[in-house]
């Protein structure tokens, strides 16, 4: 499903106050991971500041063990420190990378501001080789931007 498409859904399941904003990241990603055919795990990391943690807080696929990542561990804990973009072609070319799962040949990370600080972040692995655009990265950054006004 084109991008476009799924803004709307995407604004609908945001603006459900009925339901937690857990509950609602949820059913982003599960939203994202069975619509778009190359986004095999979907899920979002929060940091803890103090603690220079990442924290699992949504997720759709396989569950995964890295529930919380320190900050500069993989593709995710870098980007908690950057505060970029990280669209990773080939995951085998990393060294510093955190394997969830042996199928995944690439990953996206796209950091999530709130009030301009870098708060978490969405993470999306593809079991298909260099699949990801810069369609990939404004759209995510869109999501991110729309998730972050219900925080
Ligand atoms: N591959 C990530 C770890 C998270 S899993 O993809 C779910 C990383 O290197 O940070």
């Amino acid at each position: 499903m084109p991008f476009d498409r799924l803004q709307p859904k995407i604004k609908t399941i945001l603006s459900n106050n009925s339901e937690t904003v857990e509950q609602r990241l949820t059913e982003v990603c599960e939203l994202l991971q069975t619509s778009i055919g190359y986004y095999d795990w979907v899920g979002f990391y929060f940091a803890n500041k103090a603690e220079r943690t990442l924290h699992l807080k949504a997720f759709a696929g396989e569950p995964t063990d890295h529930t919380v990542i320190p900050f500069g561990k993989g593709i995710c804990g870098q980007v908690a420190e950057s505060n970029k973009n990280f669209v990773v072609p080939d995951v085998k070319a990393q060294t510093n990378y955190i394997a969830c799962s042996i199928y995944v040949k690439a990953e996206i990370v796209v950091p999530l501001f709130k009030e301009g600080e870098n708060i978490g972040q969405i993470d999306i692995d593809s079991n298909t080789a260099d699949p990801f655009s810069s369609e990939d990265e404004q759209f995510l950054e869109w999501v991110n931007s729309q998730v972050a006004e219900i925080l």
